[in-house]
């Protein structure tokens, strides 16, 4: 009997001397999986913004082929179109872009805003621009601008403002 229990204890000895590096284990294999959860979790809040930002564009536009396919009919170095262009820029949309186009002095302080520059317009087909002023962008301060809108811009001023932001911005 007296043998019986101390083989008992031997063998709970052994077991717990087994089964403690594995429990250690598995707590250093949870605080891993853990950290790894941690660096993702930090890198998406770091990451999706910054794709959000990257040139003052969301990723997740779905501009349709069609429109990115338009030809601008008018050009800005075509003064008449220019003067168009530069007055209702002034008028619809510096408020918000600033008179550059760069944001600065934007009434809507604190928001970032895309920057209309050389580079901007170097990625940005005129079609992806039409269809962004025209329809607005949802769930943000950009109305859409197009006819019956609000603003009711026809769709030769669009274009104008368009050719006048590239001439004065995109150079
Ligand atoms: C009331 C403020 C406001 C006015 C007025 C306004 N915009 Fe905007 N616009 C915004 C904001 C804010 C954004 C950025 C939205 C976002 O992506 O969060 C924006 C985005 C844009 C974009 C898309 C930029 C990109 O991400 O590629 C274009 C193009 C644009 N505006 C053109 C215009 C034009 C042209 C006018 C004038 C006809 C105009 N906007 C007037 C606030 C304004």
């Amino acid at each position: 009997m007296g043998a019986t229990i101390k083989n008992f204890k031997t063998m709970q000895k052994t077991a717990s001397g087994l089964l403690g590096p594995i429990d250690s284990q598995c707590r250093q294999k949870r605080s891993d999986t853990f950290n790894s959860l941690k660096t993702t979790i930090f890198a998406m809040i770091l990451i999706v913004p910054m794709s959000v930002l990257a040139g003052g564009e969301r990723k997740d536009r779905k501009i349709p082929d069609e429109y990115l396919a338009k030809k601008n009919p008018f050009t800005g170095s075509d003064k008449s179109v220019f003067e168009r262009g530069e007055y209702i820029f002034s008028k619809k949309c510096a408020r918000c872009h600033g008179k550059n186009g760069d944001g600065v002095g934007s009434i809507l302080e604190g928001y970032q805003m895309p920057v209309f520059n050389k580079e901007y317009y170097s990625k940005r087909e005129d079609g992806y621009i039409f269809w962004i002023v025209e329809h607005g962008l949802p769930n943000t301060p950009m109305r859409p601008f197009g006819p019956g809108s609000d603003y009711n811009l026809s769709e030769a001023d669009i274009w104008k403002v368009i050719a006048y932001e590239r001439e004065k911005f995109g150079k």
